[in-house]
């Protein structure tokens, strides 16, 4: 029996190996935030001098990529990205995800948006019928937050703020938990109609392009 651990591992591996085909001299590589894209930086770091560099989604994935001897970009520097790797909180059939769980998910967001393909990674734990067990994380500018939690409220959702934590773009975090969302599209526009909300965890109406995720039986791609 695999640990979840050696799950993680296997999916970043199976990234590596679906991405290494997509690698030139000219090429920049979307990295994402978490345990899992952990796992992924750490096995990028052999292919260094295969790519260019790496556009990461936080202060916490551009140390280390940095630490492996990456270059790290400047978004504003990059035309393209063939494709963009992460992990999921909760993802769905559709390859509509939540996330967020790390709080990076505005820059996961906005660097996934320029790349060419999306490639979430993880273990089969993160995969669910519908999504919204995992309390779906929005990211609000500090003088919104109770007018955004009052929002979340009025739309049956039961919010908490992450406390004591502040985003790589010192803002604040609500989780919002208790809301079966059976049409993510529709919510990820609703929530992002809210005045103060920077960005919602639902990544619906850009789903992920291909997923790759760890089972006990080996790599299940969606
Ligand atoms: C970070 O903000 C998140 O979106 C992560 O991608 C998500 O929490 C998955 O993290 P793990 O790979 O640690 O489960």
């Amino acid at each position: 029996m695999l640990s979840q651990q050696e799950l993680k591992q296997q999916a970043a591996d199976a990234a590596l190996q679906y991405i290494a085909p997509m690698l030139d001299p000219a090429a920049v590589i979307g990295v994402g935030t978490g345990s899992t894209a952990d796992l992924f930086i750490d096995g990028l770091a052999k292919y260094k001098g295969m790519f260019r560099g790496a556009v990461a989604s936080s202060e916490r994935s551009a140390k280390r990529l940095a630490d492996h001897g990456i270059e790290v970009l400047d978004l504003n520097q990059v035309d393209s990205m063939p494709v963009y790797v992460d992990g999921a909180d909760e993802i769905n059939a559709q390859l509509q995800m939540i996330k967020g769980g790390g709080g990076a998910l505005t820059r996961e967001k906005i660097v996934a948006s320029v790349a060419k393909l999306f490639v979430c990674i993880a273990d089969e734990s993160k995969l669910v019928d519908v999504l919204g067990r995992f309390p779906l994380p929005i990211e609000v500018l500090p003088i919104a937050r109770e007018a955004v939690a009052r929002a979340a409220s009025s739309m049956g959702g039961v919010p908490a703020i992450r406390e004591g934590f502040v985003t790589d773009n010192g803002n604040q975090i609500l989780d919002i938990s208790g809301v079966s969302i059976l049409d993510a599209r529709s919510l990820e526009s609703a929530l992002n109609n809210i005045p103060g909300v920077v960005t919602n965890g639902l990544f619906a109406i850009r789903p992920a392009d291909v997923a790759l995720l760890a089972t006990q039986s080996g790599i299940r791609r969606l």
